[in-house]
């Protein structure tokens, strides 16, 4: 049976207090909305459709790279059937079934789904509901039942005293059947507290048209948490980061502490890595096996080989680690940089566009930028790359076994040839041949009993 998914994302966000729209804000790394869409994935929908409406263009700009989405725009935000009802022209012609999700609640398991699916087809329902019974239902719109049978939702604010003691709530993820769907829809009124065309209402229309609706209750409620302030920003991210802290260590990951792991859902981490406390990694990341990563480093969008350690408060982005390699601490892999096997990164050096050959060493404060060194090099404290010129970005080639000097500055464009050496101090403007010495510094003089004569001079 075809299946089609509408996302409902037009409501402003009052509680969110903020400029950016609600579902933009991130869940443990990711916007909400991504997450949404990754459960929607699950369900190999036909097609896919977004109700926007508050901020709609920053969430359409947003998401504009994603071809398979439908977009449709509702204007004024009259409540949740109203926002169905603005899918109907996008969905013309479809069959089948619809998922609505909701575009706050990003936590829903591929198996719920899966199992909304499964019973609404199988009872023959035309209605599906996801509930919970929870401990606080507040905010929630409640699930009235008779007998066994779901009769109505009622919100909160609609809800009389005896109603609002009823813990089964309403997650607002729900299967309809298309038949028929957008004329029911059209149907529901909007006499309630807030004034809105509530789509729970579509619930008792349907029953007392005797058709079926069925519910599917989840047992944990954390699955459809919604989220609808900060607060509620900070307890589902918490429980994103706990299920993937879990997930890593079920794999054979050592997280020190789980609580100050902060791992994005999209990084993998190979066994038997030791991840140390406050460690950020991000985008989509990949860490290799056995790896140590120490306390206060940040990796983004980077591939760590196997047997690598990254010192404390190292900074990797966009970058390439192989195996067996150490950086840090207090590095800063910022663009485009490839350390090879062995090669080793030390305290305050800063790369970019820049490869580090095999076994090559670049130990202590350095900026390596725009630069191609080989295997086995050694780059000395204080080595400067001066690849702008002000003007335009030049390169720095170093050859196989080169020795660089502490505190020279490489001016690019310039190469210095395999195994040549560059004296301390040197200002290289020229290329060294390879196996060369190049100096730059001046001969040195000394001047005897110059800090006796000053003295004299000044009293
Ligand atoms: C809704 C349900 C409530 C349920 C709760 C679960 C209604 C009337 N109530 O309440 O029963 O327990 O979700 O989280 O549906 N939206 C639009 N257009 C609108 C209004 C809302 O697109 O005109 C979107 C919102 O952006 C949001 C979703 O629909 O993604 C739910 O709206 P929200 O206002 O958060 O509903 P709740 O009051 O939470
Ligand atoms: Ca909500």
């Amino acid at each position: 049976m075809d299946c089609h998914v509408v996302i409902l994302a037009a409501g402003k966000g009052t509680r969110m207090k903020s400029a950016l729209p609600k579902v933009l804000h991130h869940v443990a790394g990711r916007p909400l909305i991504e997450h949404v869409l990754a459960r929607a994935e699950a369900l190999g929908p036909r097609s896919t459709t977004i109700v926007v409406g508050h901020q709609a263009e920053s969430l359409t700009s947003a998401l504009s790279r994603r071809r398979d989405l439908t977009f449709v725009v509702q204007e004024p935000q009259l409540g949740t059937a109203h926002a169905l009802l603005q899918t109907e022209s996008a969905l013309a012609g479809a069959t089948g079934l619809l998922v609505l999700l909701s575009g706050d609640v990003p936590l829903l398991s591929a198996g719920t789904l899966k199992t909304l699916v499964d019973r609404h087809t199988s009872r023959g329902a035309s209605a599906t509901v996801v509930t919970a019974v929870v401990d606080d239902p507040r905010s929630y719109g409640r699930i009235v039942r008779s007998g066994e049978q779901i009769a109505r939702i009622v919100e909160e604010k609609d809800a009389t005293p005896a109603e609002r003691q009823i813990r089964e709530i309403n997650s607002g993820i729900y299967a309809f059947s298309l038949e028929g769907l957008f004329d029911t829809v059209r149907s529901v009124a909007a006499e309630n507290a807030q004034n809105e065309y509530y789509l729970p209402d579509l619930v008792s229309i349907y029953r007392q048209k005797g058709l079926v609706v069925e519910t599917v209750t989840v047992s944990n409620a954390d699955e459809i948490r919604g989220i609808n302030s900060r607060g509620e920003l900070a307890a589902v991210s918490r429980i994103v980061r706990d299920q993937k802290n879990a997930e890593l260590m079920a794999s054979g990951v050592t997280i020190d502490d789980p609580a100050t792991a902060y791992i994005d859902r999209d990084v993998t981490v190979g066994a038997d890595t030791v991840i140390h406390p406050c460690v950020f990694l991000e985008g989509r990341t990949t860490i290799g096996a056995g790896c140590e990563i120490h306390s206060g480093a940040r990796i983004v969008d980077s591939q760590i080989g196997d047997r690598v350690v990254v010192l404390n408060h190292s900074v990797i982005n966009g970058s390439r680690v192989a195996a067996d390699a150490s950086i840090g601490p207090f590095a800063h892999l910022r663009a485009d940089v490839e350390v090879r096997e062995k090669a080793r990164v030390g305290n305050f050096v800063e790369m970019k566009k820049t490869v580090l050959g095999a076994g090559s060493k670049a130990s202590h404060l350095a900026y390596l930028g725009d630069a191609s060194i080989g295997e086995k090099v050694n780059i000395g404290a204080g080595t400067i790359t001066c690849n702008y010129d002000g003007v335009s970005k030049n390169r720095t080639t170093i050859e196989d076994g080169a020795f660089i000097g502490s505190d020279s500055q490489l001016i690019a464009p310039v190469t210095v040839g395999k195994g040549a050496y560059v004296g301390s101090g040197s200002t290289i403007r020229e290329n060294v041949p390879g196996g060369a010495l190049a100096v730059s510094a001046g001969k040195q003089r000394n001047i005897d009993g110059w800090v006796e004569n000053k003295k004299k001079r000044r009293d």
